[in-house]
């Protein structure tokens, strides 16, 4: 059975302290530490790459899940391996051969996610989802932290879930209280969450709401 990670998405922090922010996540009940890797061209936003997650790893034992909004995933396997990155996710819509980027991944010690934007099909990731270590369903179109969540997509992890029952099942985009109940019944186990964490008066509830919703 696969249990409940909880990923706030540093997006929503304050990248001045970034470290703070990552302990501070930790001692409120993260298990994963979400890094939105944007390139300003496979999405219309710029945010951080490699050179950030090799400043941070020294400051933080936490478990990297990098998220790879880049238009040629393959050029920065190397520079994540070597910053520290536990996990590469990229995207199946910009991979040029998907089986020998998971294998490069995985060669170098991390691994490997294969993210799907909200338009692309869920079939188009089962040949691969036996090959990931998570698969990660967006529910909003990459880009920005704070937008809607797409219920709709919801039917793309139904169907992942039935064929993959132990798959690590990565939800992404406008996670929140009022619609975690849909993600877990759908059968997503890791949540990532920018907003709804980092705005909270009380992250540390929103976690464990988050948790306790997903593992019952
Ligand atoms: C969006 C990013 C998300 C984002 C989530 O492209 O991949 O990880 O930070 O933020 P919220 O939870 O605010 O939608
Ligand atoms: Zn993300």
């Amino acid at each position: 059975m696969v249990v409940a990670k909880i990923a706030p998405s540093l997006l929503s922090g304050d990248f001045a302290k970034l470290a703070d922010e990552c302990e501070r996540m930790l001692s409120l009940g993260a298990d994963y530490l979400h890094m939105d890797v944007m390139d300003g061209h496979f999405v219309p936003n710029l945010t951080l790459g490699a050179p950030i997650i090799k400043s941070l790893r020294p400051h933080t034992k936490g478990f990297l899940d990098c998220h790879l909004m880049v238009s040629e995933p393959e050029r920065w396997v190397d520079d994540f391996a070597e910053a520290g990155a536990d996990l590469f996710c990229f995207h199946i819509e910009v991979a040029k051969d998907v089986k020998a980027l998971i294998e490069r991944v995985h060669e170098r010690g991390m691994k490997a996610g294969l993210a799907i934007k909200p338009g692309t099909s869920i079939e188009d990731a089962y040949e691969y989802a036996g090959l990931v270590d998570q698969v990660l369903v967006m529910t909003v179109e990459p880009g920005f932290g704070g937008q809607a969540f797409m219920g709709e997509c919801m039917e793309k992890v139904e169907k992942l879930r039935k064929r993959f029952p132990d798959l690590d099942i990565e939800v992404d985009g406008g996670l929140a209280p009022e619609n975690i109940a849909v993600a877990a019944k759908a059968g997503a186990n890791v949540i990532v969450a920018g907003s709804s964490i980092f705005k909270a008066k009380a992250p540390e509830e929103v976690i464990a709401l988050f948790r306790k919703t997903i593992n019952e």
